[in-house]
């Protein structure tokens, strides 16, 4: 990813609620945590990052639609349960210029069958599932080139 000033990091639905859902999945950590890591790790490798989450399928679509247009150089993106049933969300990714980086916090693959397929795994750069907080921070070293 050339000149990257600033990456856009998306979370979906229910991710708002992380510290208090299902935390033996999710850790204990909340949002706002999770949002601080990413910032100051971002920071180390000398771009921005800037968080925003959504419960809304249509507000993460008009996010992915602007981030180019509002100067981000690519996406680390969480869609939470959205990934494996959301094909607006797939042709959103499928239809920016932006490279899209899918991440979760639990490994996908290993727990239940309905969460085993992604239709936004397809269409985006590549996806990191299963290591908690760090999922996110390997995203933003992997759009990075690192
Ligand atoms: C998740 C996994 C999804 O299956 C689930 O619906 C989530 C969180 C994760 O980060 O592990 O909301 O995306």
């Amino acid at each position: 990813m050339a000149k990257a000033r600033a990456i856009l990091v998306l979370h979906g639905p229910n991710l708002n609620l992380l510290g208090t859902r299902e935390p033996d999945v999710y850790g204990r950590s909340t949002l706002a945590e999770l949002d601080r890591a990413i910032e100051r790790h971002a920071r180390s490798r000398g771009v921005r990052a800037e968080c925003r989450q959504s419960n809304s399928e249509g507000q993460l679509i008009d996010w992915l639609q602007a981030a180019e247009r509002q100067g981000f150089a690519g996406v680390v993106m969480n869609p939470g349960a959205l990934t494996h049933y959301s094909i607006a969300l797939r042709d959103a990714v499928a239809s920016i210029r932006l490279p899209v980086v899918e991440v979760h916090l639990s490994n996908v693959h290993g727990r239940e069958e309905f969460r085993r397929h992604s239709v936004i795994a397809p269409v985006a750069r590549g996806q990191i599932s299963g290591f908690g907080a760090a999922s996110y921070l390997l995203g933003i070293d992997a759009l990075l080139g690192r």
